[in-house]
């Protein structure tokens, strides 16, 4: 299983192991981190799980489309370049070690 580290905006680190084929957002509800809501279920709508991902991971992520550009426009919290919803990142092998940043709001 592979080790994400999803971390608050105040530094508390959650180490959670994650499930191939999962979200990252589902990783982070079924195990309880707090800060990443997922109000819509994972269909992209609400920006509730928007996180800030470890960039050298970014570039093994399929790309946002379209609409997870257009919600991550609407996001609280700052949108920064590697700001992503983790509702469509799904989890791999390859993911393990990464570090998951959650915004101080997402309402
Ligand atoms: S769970 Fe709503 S946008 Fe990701």
């Amino acid at each position: 299983m592979p080790v994400i580290r999803f971390v608050e905006a105040d530094g508390t680190t959650h180490e959670v192991d994650a499930v191939v084929g999962q979200t990252l957002k589902q990783a982070a509800l079924d195990n309880l981190v707090p800060g990443i809501i997922g109000d819509c279920g994972g269909c992209a709508s609400c920006g509730t799980c928007h996180a800030y991902i470890d960039e050298k991971f970014l570039p093994g992520l399929p790309p946002a489309d379209d609409n997870e550009d257009m919600i991550l426009d609407g996001v609280p919290a700052t949108r920064a370049h590697n700001s992503r919803l983790a509702c469509q990142i799904p989890v791999t092998a390859e993911m393990s070690g990464m570090l998951v940043e959650i915004p101080e709001t997402q309402l």
